[in-house]
């Protein structure tokens, strides 16, 4: 059973994948490695803290040595790495932080395991594997009518995120192809579930509609993503990790393609569901316009749309069922459900995030976003 160095493990994603590791493979360690950013949030590893398979460890990908220590102090011979800057809007005002992160940290990861598994030799190299968490962002925007992603996608990402993505998907490669390294790459499209930072589309609808803000809509609304329950992503890199072969790179999607605008609609249905059966959700969110027999769509502001923005991604993830048998579990309808039901129940977890540094982020990003239509 492989032993894992999981980094960013702190996050959204890597968190998830950490719950769901750690039920799945009873006989595995596992070490987070997260610098814990605005994006890291301890709280999301609350449930696994005091398991005597996990450890946390506070630290940056990017510090020279630190990842290398952990792989010999732990006889780690899994790296699955989540760390990254992840959010467009950031990476389109401050490019330098993604650039660091997700090409230099990489970088430095990529380093530590060749050091380790291969020059030192402490691992049979049969063993070893460095999964790189990538994403669809890197193959560009689609037209309407045009096919979903493959694996044989040109690169052609588009924001300064996506493109630091691709840089640390190719050092990737190179490192496979030049030294050896036993690699795999996921490119995943659009995840959403728990502990998702409000930033991000769907929980920052959620969270909205609940304390009746406005909803942002991009451009027309009509651009379409693909999305894929968090959960379904973690069980992929798990059938990628046993049964992946070394050095291909593999997609993975939901088949669940929807503009943004139906995102919004079956949201703001869903969470007005919930509070029209139920006196003592109405009574919590006052604001939220069902708590006054309002309708949440009321709340929709069409915004200037995000420079550069991606019309369409969609991925075909035929390789990873072929090879793997993975599907996803949840369809939008169901995962959409779920997703909602935990933010009504964990208030807490997101109340703390939006009473603490992240209001300036709202109010400044927002702010700066002009009303269209
Ligand atoms: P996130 O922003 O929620 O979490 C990122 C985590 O990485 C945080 O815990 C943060 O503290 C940590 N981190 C950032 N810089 C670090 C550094 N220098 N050293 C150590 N830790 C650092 O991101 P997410 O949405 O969970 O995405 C995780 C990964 O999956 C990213 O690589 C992202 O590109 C990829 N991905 C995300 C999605 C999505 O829909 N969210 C889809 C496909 C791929
Ligand atoms: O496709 C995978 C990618 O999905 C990941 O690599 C990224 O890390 C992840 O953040 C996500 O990127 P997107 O830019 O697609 O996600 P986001 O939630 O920011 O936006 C989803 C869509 O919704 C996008 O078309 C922009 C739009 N949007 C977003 C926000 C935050 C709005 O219309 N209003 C908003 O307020």
């Amino acid at each position: 059973m492989p032993d894992l160095l999981v980094t960013g493990g702190a996050g959204f994603i890597g968190a998830n994948f950490v719950h769901y590791w750690l039920r799945e493979h009873h006989a595995s360690r596992v070490v987070v490695l997260d610098a814990l950013t605005y994006a890291g949030n301890l709280a999301n590893l609350d449930a696994v803290r005091g398991d005597a398979r996990f450890t946390f460890v506070h630290g940056d990908i990017c510090t020279e040595g630190l990842a290398a220590g952990l792989l010999r102090d732990h006889a780690l011979d899994t790296i699955v790495h989540f760390a990254a800057e992840s959010h467009v809007d950031r990476s389109i005002l401050g490019p330098d932080a993604f650039l660091r992160a997700n090409i230099t940290g990489t970088h430095e990861l990529l380093k530590a395991a060749r050091q380790v598994w291969l020059d030192e030799g402490r691992m049979p190299v049969e063993r070893v594997r460095f999964h790189h968490v990538s994403t669809d962002e890197v193959y560009g925007s689609l037209g309407f009518d045009d096919p979903p992603f493959t694996e044989t996608t040109p690169y052609a990402p588009n924001s300064p995120y996506s493109a630091s993505k691709a840089a640390s998907d190719h050092l990737v490669r190179a490192y496979h192809h030049t030294y050896g390294l036993p690699v795999t790459t996921s490119n995943c499209s659009n995840n959403y579930g728990p502990w998702h930072f409000p930033e991000k589309l769907i929980p920052l609808l959620i969270v909205n509609v609940l304390d009746g803000r406005t909803i942002p809509v991009y451009g027309d609304g009509r651009n379409v993503r693909d999305w894929l329950y968090v959960e379904d992503h973690a069980r992929a890199i798990d059938a990628i990790l046993g049964r992946g072969r070394v050095g291909e790179v593999y997609n993975v999607g939901g088949r669940a393609e929807a503009a943004n605008i139906d995102i919004v609609r079956r949201v703001c249905a869903l969470v007005d569901d919930r509070l029209r059966a139920d006196a003592a959700l109405r009574a919590r969110f006052p604001q939220s316009p069902a708590a006054t027999g309002g309708d949440a769509t009321s709340l929709i502001t069409f915004v200037a749309d995000r420079p550069g923005h991606d019309r369409r991604y969609a991925i075909a993830p035929d390789k990873l069922a072929a090879e793997t048998g993975w599907a996803p579990r949840e369809t939008l309808a169901t995962g959409l459900a779920r997703t909602v039901d935990w933010y009504l129940a964990q208030e807490p977890w997101w109340r703390g995030i939006m009473d603490g540094s992240y209001r300036d982020w709202i109010t400044t990003h927002y702010a700066t976003r002009e009303r269209v239509g």
